[in-house]
């Protein structure tokens, strides 16, 4: 790492006037912990969106099972069983939501579980479906007990439990809601209350995905784009997408940004690894905040485990979005550990930021 790399690291990115600002990626600002996109980017995330199961990348055993439970549905002429999706952000959860409604020909209603404060917020969505829609749930483990308690019934019965008037004179009635499918999203499983969880006929994980998968999501990307790539410039980028899909194409926007100023237009491998240094993407993958986070593990706390509160505090970010969103690739990358009494950067961290490890580190 160079030294001008290195203070980047050090100086947080408030102050230190990095160009490329991403609210989602801004220190100190609570947001949801699935990031989302500048408004603009936000578009192009909606183009880029795969549309069918045929143009989803990757995820082989996850889509071979959609395949099967979207046909045997189809034959019945049933809605789809209800759907979990789990795993980091930026993975294709609501890709896939997309994807089940099209594939069965429905429609689709989008909604996240912080949005629905009251139980009449769901109510009123639930009977405005059509029969065989999907209703998409992103984040439902932050549901409220109270809309989760609507839930049940509807995802079982297809029943709506309300209560009319106040106390003794209140009676409650139940109405009929069309067949649906509800696509729930969560970062992780463990998050979704039990009874729900329950309530599920399939659980999808998605993992991170493979350079060669990132490789083809670049270059269909690029396509949509109109960006002139190469196959070396499209693995340079996959390689450092840090396993996501949603990562994979905001690189490649900023790649894309680089070149049209800086190179020939054509994005080959030097042009994607001198943009990418550019916006402080290191080999692995690696950003600002995930080398903050080793940063701290291994510079201020000298090897030793830190809680996850104390390392949120330090790098100026939600504790959440640290787990969700930074933590799951720095575990698979063996960059980090995860002890009974906190993190810890393991080995492979100090030799990325070119650091000997300390003797404490050295469990
Ligand atoms: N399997 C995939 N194939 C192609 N593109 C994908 C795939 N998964 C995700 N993407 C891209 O990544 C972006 C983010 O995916 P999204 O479904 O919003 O993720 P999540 O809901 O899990 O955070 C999408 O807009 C899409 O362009
Ligand atoms: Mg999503």
């Amino acid at each position: 790492m160079t030294p001008e790399a290195r203070r980047e690291v050090l100086v947080p990115a408030d102050l230190a006037g990095a160009g490329d600002r991403d609210p989602a990626t801004m220190p100190g600002r609570v947001r949801p912990v699935d990031p989302v996109a500048e408004p603009a980017e936000e578009m192009d995330e909606i183009g880029l969106r795969p549309r069918n199961l045929a143009e989803f990348v990757g995820q082989g055993q996850l889509t071979e099972h959609l395949r099967i439970v979207i046909e045997a549905a189809l034959k019945r002429r049933q809605p789809v069983d209800h759907l979990l999706f789990a795993g980091p952000p930026g993975l294709g959860k609501t890709s896939l939501a997309g994807i089940v409604a099209a594939e069965m020909g429905v429609g689709l209603r989008i909604t996240a579980g912080p949005v629905l404060v009251r139980a009449g917020d769901l109510a009123a969505l639930l009977t405005d479906l059509q029969e065989g829609d999907v209703l998409f749930i992103d984040e439902v483990h932050r549901l409220p007990r109270s809309v989760e308690e609507i839930l049940y019934p509807a995802m079982e019965d297809f029943k709506l439990d309300i209560l009319i008037g106040k106390g003794p004179t209140a009676r409650s009635i139940r109405l009929d809601l069309p067949h649906f499918t509800l696509v729930g999203a969560t970062t992780r499983t463990g998050l979704v209350a039990g009874p729900l969880r329950d309530r599920f006929g399939f659980v999808g994980r998605l993992d991170h995905y493979e350079v060669h998968e990132l490789e083809s999501i670049v270059t269909r990307s690029a396509a949509i784009l109109g960006v002139p790539i190469d196959v070396d410039g499209a693995r340079r980028i996959a390689e450092r997408s840090r396993g996501t899909p949603r990562i994979a194409n905001r690189l490649l926007r900023r790649v894309r940004d680089f070149v049209e100023v800086r190179a020939e237009g054509t994005i080959t491998s030097e042009a994607a690894v001198a943009g990418l240094d550019v916006f402080g993407v290191d080999e692995l993958g690696l950003d600002k905040v995930d080398r903050s986070i080793l940063e701290v593990l291994c510079l201020r706390f000298g090897g030793r485990p830190v809680g996850l509160t104390t390392l949120a505090q330090c790098i100026g970010e939600e504790p959440d979005t640290i787990e969700d969103a930074y933590e799951p690739y720095l575990l698979q990358q063996g960059l980090l550990q995860r002890t009974t009494r906190g993190r810890v950067a393991a080995p492979r961290a100090w030799a990325h930021l070119g650091l000997t490890p300390v003797e404490s580190a050295l469990l």
